[in-house]
């Protein structure tokens, strides 16, 4: 087996290991409240968010009709899914039911940008050839070939290209890498845009777009020890245990992985992402939206592995903090949001 070399320094990485029980001691630390915490409370209903709240009906109809013309423009372009998706050593779910998630998802991720699906300058007459690493519902893929119909877009994931292994594209070959949320996937960042760089043509453009798990809120209502503060936290120590972190926003690993690789002109945009239904502005309300249903769609594959794995927990209490958090993220008088970056930067000539 080819492993990447880790680095700054390079010395050869070891395959992440399968995590262990976080002690009882370090989540302690850590600032994890235990399962009791959640269980002792009383359990918020299944639907307990304030679906009278005119912000939320006001966006009901343009859910109904968005969703519907997502799924009916996959059906008129008779497109179907690439089907690489992860495996038992992914921390999420390789099923449908997740994979319906990250489809929803995409769509909010590309309402972020004001419908780019990119924000490198590529030139469009030169891209041939472009690499989706860790493609998940391949959406992102898909949609970029028809924006470049005389490009070959390869869309890779965990059962066919392990993206933390040798990369096996040929030196100088690619015009566009992009890299969306490979949060919890990367076992070395710096290995990542090193194998990034090989394949790159010279003149070519990578892209990384990575979110934070740290809930935030302008006025403080996203409080220590609420389900929102939790969440951050366990993934955060979740992806130590895993050694694939999930502070690549808070680590800067982006732009940093890029630089020491040796790309150039290394550009970033970072972006308040609305969780919930909160945000007086339209258009954040509707990506709130959109990121509350693609995550509360497969709540249980979003947190089942770090909950169990990492913390011990039953599935049963997992269940209850899946309903905790879902009554903050229905709550509009909670204001959470957290950080997105998208970066990028060329290859030299
Ligand atoms: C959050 S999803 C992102 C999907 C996609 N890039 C997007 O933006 O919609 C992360 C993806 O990484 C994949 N993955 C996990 N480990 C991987 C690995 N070692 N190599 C390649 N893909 C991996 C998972 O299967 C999952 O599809």
């Amino acid at each position: 087996m080819v492993t990447s070399p880790k680095s700054p320094k390079g010395e050869a990485a070891a395959p992440a290991p399968a995590p262990t029980l976080l002690s009882a001691d370090a989540q302690n630390a850590a600032g994890i409240l235990p399962a009791s915490h959640w269980t002792a409370q009383p359990l918020p209903e299944e639907n307990s968010g304030n679906d009278t709240d005119s912000t939320y009906g006001s966006f009901r109809s343009t859910i109904a009709s968005l969703a519907s013309s997502i799924y009916e423009y996959r059906t008129i372009q008779g497109r179907t899914y690439h089907g690489q998706m992860g495996n038992a050593e992914s921390w999420e779910p390789n099923d449908a039911r997740h994979v319906e998630s990250m489809e929803i998802l995409h769509h909010a991720l590309v309402l972020q940008t004001d419908g780019k699906l990119y924000l490198a300058p590529l030139d469009k007459k030169k891209v041939q050839k472009v690499l989706d690493i860790a493609t998940g519902s391949g959406l992102w893929s898909i949609d970029f070939a028809d924006e470049f119909p005389n490009a070959e877009v390869i869309g890779t994931d965990f059962e066919l290209d392990d993206c933390n292994q040798e990369w096996t594209w040929g030196e100088n070959t690619i015009d566009f890498v992009n890299m969306r949320f490979l949060n919890g996937v990367v076992d070395d960042w710096y290995a990542l845009f090193r194998n990034a760089y090989r394949v790159c043509k010279p003149g070519a453009w990578v892209e990384s777009s990575a979110t934070s798990t740290k809930f935030l809120s302008p006025d403080g209502t996203v409080k220590d020890g609420s389900a929102m503060d939790q969440w951050g936290k366990v993934f955060r120590e979740g992806g130590k245990k895993l050694g694939r972190t999930f502070a690549v926003y808070e680590e800067d690993l982006q732009r940093k992985g890029m630089e020491a690789a040796g790309f150039v002109d290394i550009q970033y945009k970072d972006i308040q992402v609305t969780l919930g239904i909160w945000h007086p502005d339209k258009k954040a309300a509707e990506i709130g939206l959109w990121w509350k249903l693609a995550i509360e769609s497969d709540i249980e594959g979003y947190i089942n592995y770090f909950w169990h794995a990492v913390l011990g927990w039953t599935p049963e209490e997992a269940k209850v903090f899946a309903r905790h958090i879902k009554r903050e993220w229905n709550d509009p008088n909670l204001h959470g949001y957290f950080m997105m970056r998208v970066a990028w930067g060329r290859k030299p000539e």
